[in-house]
C-alpha cells in the first residue's frame, strides 16, 4: 500500500446508522462471536464526522454524552490502525457530530470508525482500494465494514462478509429511542442464557426477507422483520415490549428490535404514515424520543472539505 500527504484541510465524512431487517444468531464461536446472518439496512440518520490536521490525535464528540474520548473511541482506533498500515498517519483531531443514538443498537461507533477511515484515507491521499479498507474495517468491528458500504446487504460470519441486496424500494422508518442503551455483549451473552435454560425457536425465513426487498410491497418487509437478539433485549429491557406494542397499534406495517437495542424500528407504508405514527407514538408515553428515517442511505463518504 503506498501513500501521499494531501493537503491540510479538513474532511467532512457521513456515515449511515443501520437497522438489521433480519437477523438469525448461531452457537457462540471460541473467538467470542456468534455466527450471524443479517440483513442490514441503512438509513438516513447520520453522523458527521471531521478530520483535521493536528499537532497530535484527539477525538472529541458534541451532540451527545458517553461517548468514549481518546484511545478507546473506535474512530480514534480506526484512524490510528489506517495510518499503521498504510505508513501516512500522521496525527488528527477527529471531531464526530452524534445524530445515531449511542449504545442503540444502530452502529453509532461503526458509522464513525467507518467515516474515520474514509476521512482518514482522503486526507492522507493513501491509494488503498475499497476491499483493502473493508479489510481494516473488518479489524475493528463486525458492523464497520457495513457502514462503508450502506445500502442494503446480506452479513454472513460475524456480520461482516457482505453481499449487496439489490432492491430499490425505499422504505420509511420510525425509530422509537430508549431511555438507557444497552451493551452489544451484554445482549449476546443474554441470548446465550435464555438459550441454556431451553433452546426457543431461531430466525428462519431469509428467502421471506429477500422476496419481500424484491417485490416492492412495504407490507411484505414489514411481515418479514425478525432478530433473534429481540428477546434478550426486551429481557434486559422489558418496556421495549410496550414500545412494539405501541407502535403496531399506531398502524406499522411491521416491528423488531433494531441489532441488540434497544431502538425499536417500526415500518409504515410512506413518508406521510410515518410522520402520523411518529407524532402518535411520541405520545404514548412509551419512548424517550422519536425520529423519522428512510433508506437505503449510501455508506460512508466524505461530503466536503475545508
Ligand atoms: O465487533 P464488535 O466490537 O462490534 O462486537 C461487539 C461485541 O458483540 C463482541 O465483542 C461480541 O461480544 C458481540 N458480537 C457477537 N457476534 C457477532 C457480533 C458481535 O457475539 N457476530
Amino acid at each position: 500500500m503506498s501513500s501521499r500527504q494531501a493537503g491540510g484541510v479538513p474532511v467532512r465524512v457521513r456515515a449511515p446508522a443501520k437497522i438489521n431487517l433480519y437477523l438469525s444468531v448461531g452457537d457462540l464461536r471460541p473467538d467470542g462471536y456468534h455466527d450471524l446472518i443479517s440483513v442490514f439496512h441503512a438509513v438516513d440518520l447520520f453522523d458527521e464526522v471531521v478530520i483535521s490536521p493536528a499537532p497530535r490525535w484527539a477525538v472529541r464528540t458534541v451532540g451527545a454524552s458517553g461517548v468514549p474520548g481518546g484511545v478507546r473511541n473506535l474512530a480514534g482506533a480506526a484512524a490510528r490502525l489506517l495510518g499503521r498500515r498504510t505508513g501516512a498517519g500522521s496525527p488528527v483531531a477527529i471531531e464526530i457530530i452524534k445524530q445515531i443514538p449511542v449504545a442503540g443498537g444502530m452502529a453509532g461507533g461503526s458509522a464513525d470508525a467507518a467515516a474515520a477511515l474514509v476521512g482518514c484515507a482522503a486526507l492522507w491521499g493513501t491509494e488503498l482500494t475499497r476491499d483493502q479498507l473493508t479489510e481494516i474495517a473488518a479489524e475493528l468491528g463486525a458492523d464497520v465494514p457495513f457502514s462503508l458500504a450502506g445500502g442494503t446487504a446480506v452479513g454472513t460470519g460475524r456480520g461482516d462478509l457482505l453481499a449487496p441486496v439489490l432492491t430499490r424500494m425505499p422504505l420509511h422508518w420510525v425509530l422509537a429511542l430508549a431511555e438507557q442503551g444497552l451493551s452489544t455483549p451484554a445482549v449476546f451473552a443474554e441470548l446465550d442464557r435464555i438459550r441454556e435454560r431451553g433452546d426457543p425457536p431461531r430466525a428462519g425465513g431469509l428467502e421471506a426477507m429477500l422476496a419481500a426487498l424484491a417485490s416492492r410491497q412495504p407490507a411484505r418487509v414489514g411481515a418479514a422483520l425478525t432478530n433473534d437478539l429481540q428477546a434478550a433485549a426486551i429481557s434486559l429491557q422489558p418496556a421495549l415490549r410496550r414500545t412494539l406494542r405501541a407502535g403496531m397499534a399506531a398502524g406499522a406495517l411491521g416491528g423488531v428490535v433494531s441489532g441488540s437495542g434497544p431502538t425499536v424500528a417500526l415500518l409504515c407504508e410512506s413518508a406521510d404514515a410515518a410522520t402520523a405514527l411518529a407524532a402518535d407514538l411520541a405520545g404514548s408515553g412509551t419512548t424517550r424520543a422519536v425520529r423519522i428515517a428512510g433508506g437505503p442511505a449510501p455508506g460512508a463518504r466524505v461530503v466536503g472539505r475545508g
